[in-house]
């Protein structure tokens, strides 16, 4: 089945085609050097851009693709969990389109996508496994039991893991986004420099909280001489942190359900120090551990389109009354 994904919950514009778990187009245009100036997502300056963006993203999906309109046999888009602005351009896209071509539409979670963007870059990844979806804003635990049947065990209670990254990045006077900048300043220096807290690091929730690790980073420093701060230790030392948090949760989370493998998704994936620490724990425990291919990592549309498929497998259509939500729990397929 030739399939378009749609997705445009936070400050990409992405539209791909995927056919049978294989990517023929993932498009993806980015905002971050619009919003880099402001040191976060505006989200009205990007459902603007997003308006902006959606045909010619969508038109070049199709092009490159080799396809053409009439070829799309079904249509999946983000519809839930994100910034309600920037899903409604996406979800109306989707709306129109499906109408037109008189096609099925389903509407997927955010959280689903990121799921998918590892199941779509290692078909062969066992079931049930536990995922977390580590991005900018989600810092999710789920016990993915079978294809689209999901038990989330834990969630941030306050930041999430990439937002952290990028709140500590501004406060040290670096770019947005952090997490990039951060692994870059972090390799030439010593993770041990600084004793930072492991938020909820010993507790047996699987919940996550990183604002007081922000915190603790800035109270450490607010009183210090910007220019003379030894910002290569300060990157490494809270670095190494949230991934020993990230990691101990995980695999506590993939010991209680006795899974044989974890999975690792969204923007904070790309890090290498998380996929090292992830790599040599999950080693020691006879887990096997998967990230997805680079371009997966950050938000995109193959990934919604890869859940699509699956979800509408399940006979799981959305109506054209499909709306965009901001705030939606992750659930499984009936
Ligand atoms: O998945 P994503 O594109 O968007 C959301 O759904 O939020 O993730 C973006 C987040 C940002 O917070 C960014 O700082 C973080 O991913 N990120 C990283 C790295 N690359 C991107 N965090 C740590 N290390 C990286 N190399
Ligand atoms: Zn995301």
């Amino acid at each position: 089945m030739l399939i378009l994904g749609i997705e445009t919950s936070c400050d990409e514009t992405s539209a791909a085609l995927v056919a049978d778990g294989t990517i023929l187009s993932n498009v993806i245009a980015s905002q971050i050097d619009l919003h880099a100036r402001f040191g976060g997502v505006v989200p009205e300056v990007a459902s603007r851009k997003h308006v902006e963006a959606i045909g010619y993203v969508t038109r070049e999906a199709i092009d490159s693709a080799g396809k053409t309109l009439p070829e799309i046999e079904a249509i999946a888009v983000t519809s839930r969990h994100g910034l309600i602005g920037s899903l409604i351009v996406g979800v109306s896209a989707a709306k129109s389109l499906a109408y037109a071509l008189k096609v099925p539409l389903v509407g997927i979670h955010h959280i689903e996508g990121h799921i998918f963007a590892n199941i779509l870059s290692h078909p062969e990844m066992p079931l049930p496994h536990v995922c977390l979806t580590v991005s900018g804003g989600h810092t999710m635990l789920v016990y993915v039991k079978d294809v689209c049947q999901y038990e989330v065990m834990g969630n941030t209670l306050d930041d999430a893991a990439g937002e952290a990254f990028d709140k500590v990045a501004k406060f040290l006077g670096l770019s947005f986004p952090g997490g990039p900048v951060i692994e870059k300043l972090s390799v030439q220096g010593n993770k041990s420099a600084f004793a930072l807290p492991r938020p909820l690091g010993r507790s047996r929730s699987f919940d996550f909280s990183f604002s007081g690790l922000k915190t603790a980073v800035v109270n450490m420093f607010k009183d210090k001489d910007r220019e003379t701060l030894p910002l290569p230790d300060i990157a490494a030392s809270f670095q190494e942190a949230v991934v020993d948090v990230l990691v101990s949760k995980t695999l506590q989370a993939a010991r209680h359900k006795g899974v044989p493998a974890v999975s690792v998704t969204g923007g904070v994936s790309i890090n290498r120090r998380l996929r090292e620490s992830f790599s040599d724990a999950c080693h020691r425990e006879g887990l096997r551990v998967f990230f997805p291919q680079l371009d997966l990592c950050t938000d995109n549309a193959a990934m919604v389109a890869a859940a699509g498929a699956a979800r509408l497998k399940y006979g799981d259509v959305s109506g054209l009354d499909l709306n965009a939500v901001p705030s939606a729990p992750l659930e499984s397929a009936k």
